[in-house]
């Protein structure tokens, strides 16, 4: 029989084989219905942002909170295209946010962010939003489009202090709609749901947003359409997130709750279910695992009495898989992948629920 410091080195081998079949998977799936701190590390958060209070907090709940700026970025990219420009992603999230002044009246506001750099730029702070700063508004190289719900009338174009924008690579919204019309104060300190489609193939965005009431439903009360290609902005890898900022005006930035959900497109534009179709590879491959692992060991046995097969080829082989994979998967013991899945207990299948796999065994 095989010892098990051998076997597990053939589960690693297996393990890190499935890993980069999954991610290879380029669209991007999650859903918190409210932030605990042990959710901390599915994000990418700036200096002055956290989890706190059932939520990610933007800028400080705490301290100083005046002239801050800060990010908070899911910890992985999607793919917006693929790199032969053929077919775009669809997008979908949905999030409830809580914005409540702490000076009178509140400032400056928050923004769903699309970009290819999660990383909070200096000086953003005030009416920058943690957006762009003075020296990187309005420029293409920023690849960023963003939602804003202004809170400050900072600028002559800025319509007012409470509405919504559509930015892009700049503060300067491309479009804007007062919140006032639907009745709505963003800065009044209500949970405000907000819903976001960007549809690939008829290349629309579209946002719904309306109060919320505790637990219940997001509402659809459509807000604005508007016709944007955002392949001509974004770029291939794009990071999800939101971004936030006070001055001497400041208020809490707070996001309570948030799904969002990507597909790649087929060229027919028919969305296709990637992710359930990895659930099932996956559920089917598991199990099989452990055997699939004692197969690669005899079958390495009895090349090596033949040849005198060397380890090394191996490892190499497995470098040639790894190197065609769009991530570099992470190495897994047989014992972390069994205490991951509570020994390969079915009801921990990876995949499931909208978590992704590396979440679940990282
Ligand atoms: C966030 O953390 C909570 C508490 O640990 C956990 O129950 C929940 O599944 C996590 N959410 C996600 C989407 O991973
Ligand atoms: C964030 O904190 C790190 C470590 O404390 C520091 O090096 C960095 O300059 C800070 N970044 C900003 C933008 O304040
Ligand atoms: C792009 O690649 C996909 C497969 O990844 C293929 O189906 C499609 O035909 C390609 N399109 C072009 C224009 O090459
Ligand atoms: C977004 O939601 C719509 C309506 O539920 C659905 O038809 C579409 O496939 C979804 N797209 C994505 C990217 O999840
Ligand atoms: C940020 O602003 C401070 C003062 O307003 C300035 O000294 C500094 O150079 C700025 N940093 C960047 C990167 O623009
Ligand atoms: C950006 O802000 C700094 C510090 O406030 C200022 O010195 C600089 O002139 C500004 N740059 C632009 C392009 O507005
Ligand atoms: C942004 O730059 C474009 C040119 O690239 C220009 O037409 C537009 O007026 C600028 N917008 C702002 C708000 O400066
Ligand atoms: C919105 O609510 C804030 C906080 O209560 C208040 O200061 C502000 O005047 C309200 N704005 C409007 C337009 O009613
Ligand atoms: C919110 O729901 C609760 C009961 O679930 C109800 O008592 C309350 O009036 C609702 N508030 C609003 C503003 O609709
Ligand atoms: C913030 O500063 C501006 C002038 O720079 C001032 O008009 C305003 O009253 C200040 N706001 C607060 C809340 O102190």
């Amino acid at each position: 029989m095989p010892s098990s410091s051998q076997l597990s080195r053939c589960l690693s081998i297996v393990a890190v084989a499935v890993l980069c079949v999954v991610t290879k998977a380029q669209s991007l799936e999650f859903s918190y219905p409210y932030f605990s701190a042990q959710n901390s590390t599915d994000f990418v958060f700036s200096n002055s942002s956290s989890i706190g209070d059932g939520a990610l907090q933007i800028t400080p709940n705490s301290g100083n909170p005046a002239y801050q700026s800060g990010r908070v970025f899911y910890k992985e990219a999607f793919k917006l295209r693929r790199s032969n420009g053929s077919s775009l992603t669809s997008i979908n999230t949905s999030f409830v946010f809580n914005i409540r002044s702490l000076s009178q009246p509140g400032g400056e506001g928050l923004a769903f962010i699309l970009t290819n750099n999660p990383r909070l730029p200096t000086n953003s702070s005030g009416q920058w939003l943690g957006v762009v700063n003075n020296r990187t508004d309005n420029m293409t190289s920023n690849h960023i489009v963003a939602v804003e719900f202004d809170t400050r009338k900072s600028y002559a174009n800025d319509l007012d202090d409470n509405h919504v924008g559509l930015d892009v690579n700049g503060i300067e919204s491309i479009y804007q709609v007062p919140f006032g019309a639907v009745g709505i104060n963003i800065s009044s300190g209500a949970d405000v749901g907000v819903s976001i489609s960007f549809d690939a193939v008829s290349k629309s965005f579209v946002l719904y947003a309306a109060l919320v009431n505790g637990t219940s439903a997001i509402g659809n009360t459509l807000i604005f359409t508007w016709s944007i290609d955002l392949s001509v902005y974004l770029s291939e890898d794009v990071w999800v997130g939101f971004s936030g900022s006070t001055s001497n005006f400041t208020q809490l930035n707070q996001i309570k709750r948030w799904y969002f959900s990507s597909l790649d497109t087929e060229d027919t534009g028919t969305p296709k279910k990637k992710k359930s179709l990895r659930s099932i590879w996956l559920l089917t491959m598991l199990p099989l695992l452990p055997a699939f692992a004692v197969f690669l060991y005899w079958k390495r046995k009895e090349k090596r009495r033949i040849y005198r097969y060397d380890r090394r080829v191996v490892r190499q082989d497995i470098e040639l898989i790894l190197e065609d994979c769009s991530k570099r998967p992470v190495r897994f013991q047989l014992k972390e992948l069994k205490d991951a899945t509570a020994n390969f207990d079915p009801s921990r299948q990876l995949g499931k629920a909208g978590s992704e796999l590396s979440t679940e065994v990282t």
